[in-house]
């Protein structure tokens, strides 16, 4: 589809673009919509075709599921058979913020949405503009994050431009997404619920809440309950290369050897060690903290590609806390011989 690419800032332009993404949803188009964590792809949930046009632009198969984002619990009902005491706890610890939870779907919601399943996902997001945009729409708004599939998903809106210029109506630029990274998925059908994506919310701040919780790698089988984590994602066009926490030798061997090789380098570390390692003309990024680590990573990825590196050299974090988010993020991105979706 040949089309214009409306850009509109949520701050100095906020009136103009809520009138205009709310007419884009209401016709059937689509819209790119900030959230804390990254961006979106959005159309409205109810709308079976402009569903069927997110997965088309977004090449997504179309046994993976989308996201419906809500105004608040209240206008989750809408999309749920039933909500469990369970997801009213959740909600009020984590709503609006970068938690999804997937229940029962109503048998109203489209299963081009659900990917055929009879579960929804559904999450209330923590960005002012969108809280809005979705009280004033009132129902849902479908959210995969706004790239084409398999590439490092969007924290600005030139990101969105990216893969999408000519190819949806509007981009709602809101600035770099605060989180950096997807929310976490979970599964309250079964008991104990089950992570089928780690996310800006963590294990441990869950179990603080409701008790007991799994993850999915801790039963195998339960990966078909997560379509998502079939599919490579979250990785540059750049080979990534993970170097253990502070390994400051191994970090410096693979620099010598890839520049020998010819290529193209860049790297990204968090411990104080690698800084001002001074490796000459490759580029080097560091981020001290975790939760800027986070923010930037995927940025990170996206400048490596546009300014055409090889080889990404990464120094891993630790596994624990957003840590743990960070690394599966790495880990798919470091990993070879997937299917590229
Ligand atoms: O932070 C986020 O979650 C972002 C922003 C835009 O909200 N959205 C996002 O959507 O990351 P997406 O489509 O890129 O990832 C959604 C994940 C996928 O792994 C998908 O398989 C899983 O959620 N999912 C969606 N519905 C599901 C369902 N009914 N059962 C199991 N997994 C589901
Ligand atoms: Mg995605």
């Amino acid at each position: 589809m040949n089309q214009q690419t409306a850009i509109l800032s949520v701050v100095t332009q906020h009136d103009e673009a809520l009138t205009r993404a709310l007419a884009v949803l209401r016709r059937g188009g689509i819209i790119a919509f900030p959230t804390e964590t990254v961006y979106g792809l959005g159309a409205d949930a109810m709308n079976p075709s402009a569903v069927q046009r997110v997965f088309e632009v977004k090449g997504r198969p179309p046994t993976n599921p989308l996201i419906v984002h809500v105004a608040s619990i209240d206008r989750a009902r809408a999309f749920a058979k039933n909500l469990p005491p369970i997801a009213f706890q959740l909600a009020e610890h984590f709503w609006p913020g970068p938690l999804t939870i997937v229940v029962e779907a109503h048998d109203s919601v489209p299963r081009v949405v659900t990917g055929g399943l009879d579960t929804v996902a559904l999450r209330v997001p923590k960005q002012e503009f969108t809280l809005r945009l979705l009280e004033s729409f009132g129902g849902g708004i479908v959210g995969p994050s706004a790239n084409i599939s398999g590439r490092p998903s969007p924290t600005l809106a030139e990101h969105v431009l990216e893969d999408f210029e000519g190819k949806i109506d509007l981009i709602l630029d809101a600035g770099q997404t605060h989180v950096g990274l997807e929310s976490t998925v979970l599964d309250i059908t079964v008991e104990p619920p089950v992570i089928l994506r780690l996310g800006g919310v963590t294990k441990d701040e869950l179990i603080s809440v409701i008790g007991s919780v799994n993850s999915v790698g801790e039963r195998e089988s339960l990966k078909q309950r997560s379509p998502g984590t079939r599919f490579r994602h979250y990785a540059p066009r750049a080979t990534v290369i993970l170097v253990e926490e502070g390994n400051v030798e191994r970090m410096d061997m693979l620099v010598q050897e890839n520049l020998r090789n010819g290529k193209k380098i860049a790297v990204l570390t968090h411990s104080p060690m690698f800084m001002n390692r001074g490796y000459g003309e490759v580029q080097q990024h560091f981020q001290g903290d975790l939760r800027a680590f986070a923010r930037n990573l995927f940025k990170f990825f996206r400048s490596a590609d546009r300014e055409g590196c090889d080889i990404l050299l990464v120094e891993k974090v630790s596994d624990e806390g957003l840590g743990a988010t960070i690394m599966d993020r790495l880990r798919r991105a470091a990993e070879k011989n997937h299917a590229t979706t």
